[in-house]
């Protein structure tokens, strides 16, 4: 294992959690100007083999993997430990309305995920998901009709999660960030410039009145691509 790998894991493995939800790492991979999609939100395959290998040996150091729908939809991800040795975490997909195909092969590819969705989300589609193994769960929903980030944390917590990597996409992350939940982030920054969809949205001051900002940040080259690791500043300053 590099250095850097083993310094960023051991890291992460000693990092504790807060004391009454699970600990949240944020990671993703972009390119040089921020995007993580190619315009338009088409999959972009940015991240090198060695960067990629990490961000498997990160999602084996977290016991359930969140994406929001929509990176479902685009990149029909597997949320799997494959090319590294280690336990696959379990997926955690925050979806209001239940759009998750059934044939999604996150249904298929490691632990059989968990589907957050909202009171009003169809009951035939909570039935169809369940039948390809899926666990659906029902979250409030706050007063923008997404599914409140608190109640999701419960849940999780509630289904024995301690830690939790949330890898995207733009959406979650930001909601993320703009409540001020993210204890980690570890970020892949690809040589090179798309001009597509940026990781991050507007950053909402009103209630907390800086931005995140990590304390100690981290860097190291992995193959050609460059990650930046650190915790994030807590909210309460
Ligand atoms: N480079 C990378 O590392 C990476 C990683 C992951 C994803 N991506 C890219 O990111 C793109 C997808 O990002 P995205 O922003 O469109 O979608 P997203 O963040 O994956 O999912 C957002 C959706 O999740 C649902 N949601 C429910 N509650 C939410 C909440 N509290 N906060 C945020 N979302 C909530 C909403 O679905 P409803 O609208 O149905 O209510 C929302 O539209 C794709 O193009 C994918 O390729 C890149």
């Amino acid at each position: 294992m590099p250095d850097a790998l083993e310094e960023l894991s051991d890291w992460l493995s000693g990092a504790p959690r807060p004391p009454t939800r699970p600990l949240v790492t944020v990671s993703y991979a972009q390119s040089l100007d921020g995007s993580i999609a190619a315009p338009g939100g088409g999959t972009l395959r940015l991240s090198g083999p060695q960067s990629r290998r990490m961000t498997h040996v990160l999602r084996s150091l977290h016991d359930s993997i969140m994406v929001g729908i929509g990176t479902v939809l685009a990149d029909d991800p597997q949320l799997t430990v494959r090319e590294v040795e280690g336990e696959n975490p379990r997926p955690f997909i925050v979806d209001t309305h239940l759009r998750t195909p059934v044939s999604a092969r996150v249904l298929s590819s490691g632990k059989p995920p968990v589907i957050a969705a909202a009171e009003s989300a169809d009951a035939s589609a909570q039935v169809a998901l369940e039948e390809v193994g899926a666990e659906v769960v029902r979250v409030p929903a706050s007063p923008d009709g997404w599914l409140q980030l608190t109640s999701l944390l419960s849940r999780l917590e509630s289904l024995g999660v301690t830690r939790l990597m949330v890898e995207g996409g733009a959406r979650l992350v930001t909601s993320f960030l703009n409540a001020r939940l993210v204890d980690r982030v570890v970020i892949t920054v690809c040589p090179c410039l798309v001009g597509g969809l940026k990781a991050v949205g507007i950053i909402d001051l009103t209630q907390f009145g800086h931005y995140p900002r990590l304390v100690n940040p981290h860097s190291a080259c992995f193959g050609e691509d460059i990650v930046i690791w650190g915790g994030v500043e807590s909210a309460s300053r």
